[in-house]
């Protein structure tokens, strides 16, 4: 999966993506990041990509033109015109399943706003997708990029080196997960459950998603609402 950064701030968005997982799938060729800096775009002799808003209000805007040719550029190496993600608080909040559904693209352009945003015309003109990743404000789509690239890039196949593992994680279900214990068996006189020590996979599986069940209704008893429970986990919540 290859991802398209349009940003004024590649270095933040390159330093973040390229340590750890993500820059380890780039590494074995399983993604692309690439960060397009709309300054680049700008068509003026003092290179500025930003000016006052028409109507008068605080601060400044993003032009039009800079974002627009930054994206045909993409558009234009690619031969196609991929989806492109407004990073925005008006969007569509982010979730596991918009994860999901954007994992299957080859090609996702994610456009930064900063200032006080972008001129609406050239929104009109490319974006696709709005997306919020949460109801506060950040001083820009920066971060928020960098969280959709992470979220999606462990769906992409390889990327976990164990693909199981991105199956059976939170949300997957709409329930949280189960908690987990590593050596050694008794830490701070807190001892590891006993199933988890008994070798018994059935009773293993059993007792993590009724740690999946509990905890959900502890900490997020908003997911239970979408999740399937069978019979006797519904009795579990009861008790
Ligand atoms: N830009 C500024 N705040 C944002 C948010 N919460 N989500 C996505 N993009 C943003």
């Amino acid at each position: 999966m290859n991802f398209h950064i349009l940003t004024l701030f590649p270095d933040m968005v390159m330093d973040g993506l390229n340590t750890s997982i993500t820059g380890r799938a780039v590494n074995n060729g399983l993604l692309s990041i690439e960060a397009v800096n709309i300054r680049d775009y700008a068509f003026n002799k003092h290179q500025s990509v930003d000016d006052y808003p028409y109507g008068g209000g605080a601060g400044m805007l993003m032009q039009a033109e800079p974002v627009y040719l930054a994206y045909e550029a993409v558009a234009e190496k690619l031969g196609k015109r991929p989806r492109v993600v407004y990073l925005s608080p008006q969007g569509q909040t982010f979730n596991q399943q918009m994860a999901e559904e954007l994992a299957q693209e080859e090609e996702l352009v994610l456009l930064c706003g900063h200032y006080e945003g972008i001129d609406e015309r050239v929104l009109e003109e490319i974006v696709t997708d709005y997306v919020s990743i949460g109801d506060y404000v950040l001083t820009g789509g920066e971060l928020p990029a960098m969280v959709m690239v992470d979220a999606i890039s462990r769906l992409v196949p390889g990327v976990l080196h164990n693909d199981v593992s991105a199956e059976f994680e939170s949300f997957q279900d709409n329930l949280l997960e189960y908690p987990q214990y590593s050596r050694p068996e008794e830490w701070h006189g807190k001892k590891v459950p006993e199933v988890l020590l008994s070798g018994h996979h059935a009773n293993i599986e059993k007792w993590r998603r009724e740690q999946s069940v509990l905890r959900t209704k502890e900490r997020r008893p908003d997911l239970l609402e979408k999740c399937e429970l069978t019979p006797s986990e519904k009795k579990l919540l009861e008790e």
